[in-house]
């Protein structure tokens, strides 16, 4: 028996959903029963009626599953950290709303990125404030602008930039910006990054556009604005995948994403490649590497054995203030 039998053997023995995250290496992703992006993952695996997850993902992608469905039990191959879920803690948090107060903004709804720990979205939540993912961040700002508040964004600077500009709302960031700029900004931001999505550029855009004419580029909203201003579309990864699989097999398209996921879009046009991961280096999310299919199989003989290492184990409190954020969150979602 192979490797990917053994899995399967141990998935059905277990009763138990295997899912993975659109950037998870191939070898995994083809084991998943379920591919997705993160708001899609919560929403599945949260829902589904089988007690045991299998998360291959990153830490904070398991986190949210166990907040949304306590009674799971969530296990993962790697419980490795995002790095920008790793920029911001509950202390970090707390020193951000502290300075907020002492520039005597008080009536602001902090907003937190999915990709942040289970504590920073306790805290959130414990303040009336609401989880977003990369896809509906847009609905999520907006309700809350709506309500005349204020937005504290976190962790991520530029998906909070790009947010704000959509709407014609002023932001400034935490520690780059003026205390004038952040006094008068409607987005306050948190100054996290994904060191991922930094890696692309303007001058990738150029060089892409150059060599390929008519060439459209597609990218996250974690790149930086600059280079979301010059792009023909932006989206989370599942909306990049509907973008790109909507376009002629002749369009060629460059990406500015995970490069496991845009490897994976679309097959050879006459023999030619024509979709372009947009960058010279390779965008490679190391976290999201680590998992592999041994991985998964040493998971499962270890939970068969009783001996389970890599479960998610939340506090009880956490797990309640967290869930107020997400839960507001799904039902705006
Ligand atoms: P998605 O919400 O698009 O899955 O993004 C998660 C992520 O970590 C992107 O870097
Ligand atoms: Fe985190 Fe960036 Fe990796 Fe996404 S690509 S999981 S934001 S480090």
């Amino acid at each position: 028996m192979s490797i990917k039998d053994d899995i399967k053997a141990l998935l059905k023995k277990h009763n138990a959903l295997l899912v993975a995250h659109f950037y998870q290496k191939d070898s995994v992703v083809e084991l998943a029963e379920f591919c997705g992006d993160s708001l899609e993952l919560a929403k599945k695996a949260s829902l589904d009626d089988r007690s045991l997850v299998v998360f291959c993902g990153v830490g904070f992608m398991g986190e949210s599953v166990k907040i949304l469905a306590p009674n799971k039990r969530v296990i993962m191959p790697r419980i490795s950290c995002c790095s920008m879920a790793r920029m911001v803690s509950s202390e970090y948090f707390d020193r951000s709303v502290e300075l907020l107060k002492e520039y005597a903004i008080e009536d602001f709804i902090p907003i937190t990125y999915i990709n942040s720990n289970a504590e920073v979205k306790a805290k959130v939540g414990a303040l009336g404030g609401l989880v977003c993912t990369s896809s509906n961040a847009k609905t999520i700002l907006e309700y809350v602008f709506k309500k005349g508040k204020k937005i504290f964004f976190l962790p991520d600077y530029c998906l909070g930039l790009n947010m704000a500009k959509q709407f014609g709302l002023k932001a400034a960031v935490l520690g780059m910006d003026s205390k004038e700029d952040i006094c008068r900004a409607d987005v306050i931001c948190y100054n996290g990054f994904c060191s991922v999505h930094q890696l692309f550029s303007i001058e990738d855009i150029e060089f892409y556009r150059e060599r390929y004419e008519g060439i459209k580029i597609a990218v996250h909203p974690e790149c930086k604005p600059e280079v979301v201003e010059l792009a023909d579309f932006v989206g989370s990864t599942s909306q990049i995948i509907s973008y790109v699989k909507g376009l002629e097999l002749s369009q060629a398209v460059a990406v500015g994403t995970e490069y496991n996921l845009v490897n994976r879009l679309r097959p050879p046009y006459n023999g030619e490649n024509n979709t372009f991961v947009l960058s010279s280096t390779i965008p490679e999310c190391p976290t999201m590497n680590e998992t592999s299919p041994e991985d998964i199989y040493k998971l499962l003989k270890s939970f068969d054995s009783g001996r389970v290492a890599n479960e998610i184990i939340l506090d009880e409190g956490i797990i309640q203030d967290a869930r107020k954020a997400l839960l507001g969150m799904m039902e705006l979602s």
